[in-house]
């Protein structure tokens, strides 16, 4: 599905994931050392969220990347069941300044952000919308 989209363009993909179970935090901080590294080099920028062994992660950039990407987080061991939630082009990016943002229960829950809408609705687009938001809104780190 990706393979049809204009290469220059800016695009993202929200993706949900299952940690490997032994994965611990040093793991995960270096996943996320490596992955802001190479962000910079590639013009991806995004927002990683963990929390009870799941992982959201928003990834933005040129499609080409973007593609390259999930191609590489797909074959990746350490996480499995990955799940894309929504891609689609963008006219700007949300995350601009992060090579990768990352939050965790610490600043806030995603589950209990969830919890809290998903009695009212469950719509795919509410829900991605939703993820979006608290993407968005969670203190940066
Ligand atoms: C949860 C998770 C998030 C990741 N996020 C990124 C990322 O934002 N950017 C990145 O380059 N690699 C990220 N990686 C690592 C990639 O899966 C992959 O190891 C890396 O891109 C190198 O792939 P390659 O050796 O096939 O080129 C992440 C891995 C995991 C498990």
């Amino acid at each position: 599905m990706f393979r049809s989209l204009p290469d220059d363009r800016l695009g993202y993909c929200l993706y949900r994931s299952v940690a490997r179970p032994d994965l611990d935090r040093r793991s995960i901080l270096a996943i996320l050392d490596k992955a802001r590294q190479r962000n910079r080099q590639i013009g991806v920028t995004g927002c990683l969220h963990f929390e009870n062994g799941i992982f959201y992660q928003w990834i933005e950039g040129p499609w080409r990347c973007i593609f390259r990407l999930v191609e590489a987080l797909r074959d990746d061991g350490r996480h499995m069941d990955m799940t894309i939630l929504d891609q689609a082009s963008l006219d700007q990016r949300l995350f601009q300044d992060w090579d990768m943002r990352f939050s965790d229960p610490e600043a806030a829950s995603l589950f209990d952000w969830l919890a809290d809408w998903r009695s009212k609705s469950g719509d795919q687009a509410a829900y991605v919308e939703r993820v979006r938001a608290f993407l968005q809104s969670v203190d940066a780190r």
